[in-house]
């Protein structure tokens, strides 16, 4: 071989490495120009039980319909023997739903008679099984009442699809009177879908209630609590408030299935359980067995809140029913028990305990207020009958509590003929901040990078409340979270901090999915019955609310914000805390770029980090097996006192921080 070959190759490589650097772009940053403050609220979560994300997700119950209420089929998730199809073994025993108590939260009951105790078993299938953990134990609760012969013992087994058993218990039940019992289980082996076997010892009679199981190792170790991993991710993202409880939810299909806050507080087994409004709003996913058993209910919400360090934002209803649905109006001159709705919140979240609210904060053992700021009126209502009513509401809240700040909302759409009449309606009512929606292809999220940019700034402030890039539709599942979305919507937030003097809340939407239970895709978040992965999407959110800084500052190319110019959407703000500068530069093109920052207004430190996601498939997505495949690598880079130069990659999102 020559001599002159491998310098011949090296040359031509190190040509090919500089054609793929493409031209450097020059961008100019000035820590003395658009220094405005970011609301520590900037960035934050917004929680719907939609996609199972609250029964069956971050409410760690796993007994489905443990209580007998679920109003269209009250023994729906519970089985037991059949000879048939359709008839049951009424030879070993039988069970049904009994009701008690009209005008509680708790109903019915479950009537059990066994006539040979060992051909009878009653069988909990959960939501989409029950996941459990090898070595992990789990609580189990039920009432009982003995009502005639001699029913002495129940054993509680967790068992597999074919019958195995993974672990069991006994309650001993003697009593004639309505018992409160509780064991524990521990389990030998994991298991995605296991199911809740009860069966009997002895013949007779006995009612059945409440039969409930938690993982002993909830968020905070709560009793009863929270599923851990998923609080965890939100904790994860820092978030500046919490949205809770909705979305469409919030309104009901109509106005009497809307929710209605009072409802979800105090006792939880007298909490009257609703037919959660996603359970058949899509055919293509429909899920009938889906109920709201407000297992989290405000409290919780707030609790939730308080301990994400997050500020509660409760929408409430405006006596307004989904104008999806039936759009059914609660008349102007009825609306006063909706207001007071919103005023007794108030009051139970920030009352103290000489009030009536206050005093049930305090009882359910929370006697610190909880500083509720923000209430939202109206969930994405539109046109004259939402203005008419957020008016009242806006009166008479502002009346009796000046310090509350009040979103109203623009409705489900970014742009047109409503969310135009809405902005011009609200801007006249001197609204304060403003509620808009916008799940939209991500071709969408580019063009509208600069849409902040022109937006009155002595107006009412923006919440962008709901949003998502939908490469597809919903019933694509996870793989809607796919990295295209993602960087679309890190090249978009570019301009939601640009125009943090304008913005003052945003949070994507909707949050967790069941992957074997979800309506709507994407979603930040997806979890199965063991595990729970954060998508691209939650990447990006997380990269923004990790580091959103204190204030914005001018980051310009040839005195323009940088849109999409060469596919680049960059922004920066510092923080004035950690005395640092934080830059945030999204590549949507296919070139890797060489980029130089002149700093003006502070000198840099030597050592700066980069903390990059790209991928060059923008078809890859995070799931249970790769949840890792696009997420963020951070390196240390060395930069000027004045300059910094990066090399971005194609199709990437990054986040320089430099000390000042
Ligand atoms: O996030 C899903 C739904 O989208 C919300 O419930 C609703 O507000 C919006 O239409």
């Amino acid at each position: 071989m020559k001599p002159t070959k491998p310098i011949t190759l090296i040359a031509v490589l190190l040509f090919q490495s500089l054609l793929l650097v493409a031209q450097d772009a020059r961008l100019q940053i000035d820590l003395t120009k658009n220094v405005n403050e970011i609301q520590p609220t900037m960035y934050g979560i917004f929680f719907e039980d939609i996609n199972f994300a609250a029964d069956g997700g971050l409410y760690a119950e796993m007994v489905k319909n443990r209580s007998f209420e679920f109003t269209i089929a009250p023994f729906m998730g519970w089985h037991q023997p059949k000879t048939n199809r359709y008839s049951l073994n009424e030879k070993s025993g039988m069970a049904s739903v009994v009701k008690h108590k009209e005008g509680s939260g708790n109903k019915n009951f479950c009537r059990v008679t066994i006539n040979d105790a060992s051909g009878y078993e009653l069988i909990n299938e959960g939501f989409r099984g029950m996941g459990i953990k090898e070595n992990a134990v789990y609580n189990v609760y039920l009432s009982a009442l003995n009502k005639s012969g001699n029913i002495s013992e129940i054993t509680l087994q967790l068992i597999t699809k074919n019958g195995d058993v993974l672990g069991e218990t006994k309650i001993e039940t003697s009593s004639a009177n309505w018992k409160d019992y509780q064991a524990q289980i521990t389990v030998s082996k994991t298991e995605e879908e296991a199911q809740l076997k009860l069966t009997f010892k002895g013949t007779g009679v006995i009612d059945l209630d409440m039969i409930s199981m938690f993982p002993v190792d909830t968020w905070k170790g709560r009793e009863k609590g929270l599923r851990k991993d998923l609080v965890q991710l939100l904790y994860d993202l820092k978030p500046g408030f919490l949205r809770f409880p909705g979305g469409c939810v919030v309104e009901g299909r109509t106005l009497e299935r809307r929710y209605q806050w009072k409802k979800t507080v105090g006792d939880v087994e007298d909490r009257e359980l609703l037919v959660n409004r996603w359970n058949t709003e899509f055919s293509h996913k429909a899920a009938p067995d889906y109920y709201q058993s407000f297992g989290i209910g405000f409290y919780e919400y707030f609790q939730l809140s308080e301990d994400l360090g997050a500020e509660p934002l409760p929408i409430l209803g405006c006596g307004m029913a989904c104008q999806f649905n039936t759009g059914e109006l609660a008349p102007l001159e009825e609306l006063d028990p909706y207001v007071q709705d919103a005023i007794d919140l108030i009051e139970f979240a920030n009352g103290d305990a000489t009030t009536t609210w206050g005093k049930l904060r305090t009882d359910m053992g929370h006697p610190e207020p909880f500083n509720l700021k923000y209430v939202g009126i109206g969930n994405e209502q539109w046109g004259p009958d939402y203005i008419d009513r957020y008016k009242i509401f806006a009166e008479k809240i502002k009346a009796q509590h000046p310090e509350i700040i009040i979103v109203s909302g623009s409705g489900p759409f970014p742009d047109g003929e409503q969310f135009e009449y809405g902005w011009k309606e609200l801007k006249k009512l001197d609204a304060e901040i403003v509620d808009e929606h916008y799940y939209r292809p991500p071709q969408w999220f580019l063009e509208n990078a600069g849409r902040y940019d022109d937006y009155d700034r002595n107006g009412p402030k923006v919440f962008a409340g709901e949003y998502a890039a939908h490469p597809k539709g919903v019933s694509d599942g996870n793989t809607e979270n796919n990295w295209e979305a993602a960087l679309s919507e890190a090249a978009f937030m570019t301009g939601l901090e640009r125009n943090a003097d304008v913005v003052v809340m945003t949070s994507y939407a909707p949050l967790m999915a069941h992957i074997n239970a979800f309506q709507w895709a994407p979603d930040m978040i997806w979890f199965n019955n063991l595990e729970s992965y954060g998508t691209a999407n939650y990447q990006v959110q997380k990269l923004y609310s990790n580091n959103a800084g204190t204030h914005t500052v001018s980051l310009t190319q040839n005195g323009k914000n940088v849109i999409g110019s060469d596919g680049l959407y960059a922004s920066a703000v510092k923080d004035v805390s950690t005395k640092t500068l934080i830059i945030k530069i999204a590549n949507t093109s296919k070139s890797n770029k060489s980029l130089s920052f002149s700093v003006n207004g502070a000198s840099l430190k030597r050592n700066a980090t980069i903390t990059t996601i790209e991928n060059t498939d923008l078809k890859a997505y995070n799931d249970f097996d790769n949840p890792e495949k696009v997420s963020p690598k951070s390196s240390n880079i060395k930069v000027k006192r004045k300059a910094i130069n990066v090399q971005i990659p194609q199709q990437s999102f990054s986040v320089v921080k430099i000390k000042i």
